[in-house]
């Protein structure tokens, strides 16, 4: 008879070892792997006599569901990222940074849905019901008929939900808190966490009930991420923000269901978090106009256009390396956009420290970006600040054109909507855009052609401190 042999797991990514080791091989993490007996949740091995299985009905693919499959939540840009609404029987994780908002966001989800009629149910394991009825009372929703708990064992969940009419939504606050009798390792473990999202994602798919877990995400990966429940649950829903922002942004990072490039909004106010239906007005809303290193992109997030400020700030260095540190957009990308500067557009820039950052705490994805990053970053190496009625949008390609980008009327609907004047855009979309769009467009073919134009406006660049020979 085979012996069943330890398992050792990767409580940041979930890989599974015959031995334990300092640095885990598939994520390169240290000190993530600990000793698991995951046999009884990973299925019969070799040790274990096979079961006999049980037939089940299968069942035609069109069939008749009685209630809207979805459930709009009223939050409308909770809603928005969901794709309009909870779906019965699915599940659904928001993951986000500790005090992010997360407990703040679902305890409003739930009165909403709970004052709209629907039964709604809120679990937390974290803090005790008297905590969450304190929160309930700031965010004025103590009268909505929600049902609450402090409890952590998912058996007792399901058995609890089973009873009476079933809810329509039920959030877990947090998962990592939640364990299950069918699983022997300790709380918190990757191993629990898995056990208790299976028992959970069962009773959603029978019961027909929304489920959402909260999942904390850690950048040590201390406690078990919710890394390895990203692929079991139905959707994963990010809530991000910076620090100091009251902003809060919505994402979809998976959905069965809906799209995965929509955003929401939020603002963190005393009393909760606000919709923020017009995000571009909130973006532009401090604006340092006149001074040079700004530049405003015009941005697509899913359906939705989006106007934010790109800031650059192009230093000469005192480094040996200079330095490339960039907020809210990807660190590649503007490489390729410095190093497209350095080799087509003669923008010397080895001798500069660079900065940027997308202000306001958003994150950009949208590869149009490029346009508006260059022009700050150009804007500000030339000390010439850009028109304060323009917006920038184009890809820049490693030859040094600007290539159009899908979207460009919703782009130019949005900024003219705003107040803005003129619209530098790669030339292609241009010649598309409509007659009355009541912009003046400046179409730019290479990057080139614009780093001219910005350069003529401003002063002459300050020389680098270190030796010309390098560049
Ligand atoms: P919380 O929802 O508890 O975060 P998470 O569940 O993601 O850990 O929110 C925590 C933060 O939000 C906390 O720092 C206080 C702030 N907050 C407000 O500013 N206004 C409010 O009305 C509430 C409830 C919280
Ligand atoms: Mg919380």
């Amino acid at each position: 008879m085979a012996r069943r042999s330890p398992s050792f797991v990767c409580q940041n990514c979930g890989a599974v070892t015959t031995r334990w080791q300092g640095k885990c091989e598939s994520c390169g993490e240290w000190n993530t792997i600990v000793e698991e007996n995951a046999a009884s949740d990973i299925g019969a091995g070799p040790g274990r006599r096979a079961q006999k299985g049980r037939p089940f009905a299968l069942e035609p693919l069109a069939g008749e569901t009685q209630e809207a499959p979805r459930l709009a939540s009223g939050i409308a840009e909770l809603d928005r990222v969901t794709g309009g609404g909870f779906v019965r029987g699915s599940v659904l994780l928001v993951g986000g940074d500790p005090g992010i908002g997360k407990s703040t966001l679902l305890i409003q989800a739930a009165a909403a849905l709970a004052r709209a009629g629907q039964r709604a149910v809120y679990i937390s394991g974290e803090e005790a019901v008297a905590q969450v009825r304190l929160r309930a009372a700031r965010l004025s929703l103590a009268a909505a008929p929600v049902e609450l708990a402090a409890e952590t064992s998912v058996e007792d969940i399901v058995a609890t939900l089973s009873q009476g009419k079933t809810p329509r939504l039920v959030v877990i606050d947090s998962i990592q808190t939640m364990w299950t009798n069918s699983v022997e390792s300790a709380p918190g473990t990757v191993t629990q966490v898995r056990g208790a999202t299976q028992v959970l994602i069962r009773f959603a798919k029978k019961s027909g009930a929304a489920i959402i877990l909260v999942g904390h995400v850690t950048k040590e990966g201390q406690i078990a991420g919710p890394r390895v429940v990203e692929h079991m649950v139905d959707a994963v829903l990010s809530f991000e923000g910076e620090g100091a922002h009251l902003f809060r942004i919505l994402r979809a990072m998976k959905n069965r269901f809906g799209p995965t490039d929509e955003i929401g909004v939020f603002e963190m106010t005393g009393s909760g978090l606000r919709e923020v239906a017009n995000p571009s007005e909130l973006f532009l809303s401090e604006r340092d106009l006149g001074s040079p290193g700004t530049a405003v992109f015009a941005g697509i997030e899913g359906s939705r256009p989006l106007l934010v400020e790109m800031q650059a700030l192009v230093a000469p260095t005192t480094l040996g390396t200079p330095r490339r540190a960039v907020v809210g957009w990807d660190q590649s990308r503007l490489s390729m956009v410095l190093a497209v500067l350095e080799s087509h557009c003669g923008v010397r820039l080895s001798g500069h420290d660079v900065y940027l950052n997308v202000a306001g705490g958003l994150r950009i994805q949208d590869p149009a970006a490029d346009l508006a990053a260059a022009a700050a970053l150009v804007s500000s190496l030339a000390n010439a600040p850009l028109p304060a009625d323009a917006v920038y949008f184009g890809e820049v390609s490693l030859s040094g054109m600007v290539r159009p980008v899908a979207q460009g009327a919703a782009r130019l609907k949005e900024a003219q909507k705003l107040g803005f004047a003129r619209a530098v855009l790669p030339e292609p979309t241009r010649g598309e855009a409509a007659a009355d769009i009541g912009l003046v467009l400046h179409g730019v073919g290479a990057l080139a052609g614009l780093v001219a134009d910005i350069a003529q406006r401003g002063s002459p660049p300050k020389p680098a401190r270190t030796a010309p020979a390098r560049g």
